[in-house]
């Protein structure tokens, strides 16, 4: 059975990523942020990866993407889940609750983000749907099925590590976005280019800068929402990884 893989982010901390079966595994970009952790869901295993390191010590724009996702397309990942806190920028979207964003707009600069190297062909990855349709679909009714309310949106991936500013929000909103995070870019072009289905289950911990209490109210916000928001996303895991496996997406 080739394994689902699962790259989680901040506040995954009670996923049992250590103790268990575990791959180090070294690639020509380097060392991934984490080794590949074999985590039991029901009869289904899952590989899973700890983004920022397991002691959270990897900031967003020193994440090695590519050691990541290229770890996973080594081990037999084929398809790919990311897990992804971030902040609510539309109307309506509060802390707590879950998104399957359909599109993205990439505002970070200076990351490794192809795999072809710099001497060779130029290469175009289509990226129109960056991320992979069927697995959404899986993704929005996993988390229906656990009783969630989930919507779809447009991620805006801002280099971080700090947070916004209310202007920088209000220019994504107005091109679009509907969340802020740090993370979905390069890690989504990248499984793109390895040819792996990927797609996120986010969950918003906080209002972005300035739709909101705003302040140092944001981080207070961040905190008392982390803990449930991705207990309510493992949910979501535990509920769609078996129904992948069944439909050996
Ligand atoms: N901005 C960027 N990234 C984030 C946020 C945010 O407000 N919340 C969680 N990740």
């Amino acid at each position: 059975m080739t394994p689902i893989g699962i790259i989680v982010g901040s506040g995954f901390g009670h996923w049992p990523l250590t103790g268990g079966r575990e791959s180090a595994i070294e690639t020509p970009y380097g060392a991934p942020s984490s080794a590949l952790a074999r985590v039991a869901i029901g009869e289904c295993e899952v590989l899973a990866l700890a983004r920022h390191g397991r002691a959270h010590t990897i900031a967003p724009h020193a994440v090695n993407y590519r050691a990541n996702v290229w770890a996973l397309h080594a081990a037999g990942v084929r398809t790919c889940i990311g897990v992804n806190a971030v902040g609510a920028i539309a109307p309506g979207f509060a802390p707590g609750e879950l998104a399957v964003p359909d599109q993205l707009i990439d505002y970070t600069w200076g990351r490794a983000s192809t795999f072809t190297p710099d001497d060779a062909p130029v290469v175009h990855a289509e990226f129109t749907e960056p991320f992979a349709p069927e697995l959404r679909g899986h993704l929005a009714a996993a988390a229906a099925a656990c009783g969630f309310a989930v919507r779809r949106g447009v991620y805006g991936v801002m280099q971080g590590p700090r947070l916004e500013t209310a202007a920088e929000i209000e220019r994504l909103a107005r091109d679009g976005c509907t969340m802020v995070g740090m993370t979905a870019m390069p890690e989504a072009i990248l499984a793109r280019e390895l040819g792996m289905a990927y797609a996120i289950c986010a969950g918003a911990v906080n209002h972005a800068a300035g739709r909101g209490p705003g302040g140092a109210a944001i981080l207070a916000e961040m905190e008392r929402h982390m803990a449930l928001t991705m207990a309510r996303i493992s949910k979501v895991i535990e509920t769609v990884v078996p129904r992948l496996v069944r439909s050996a997406v």
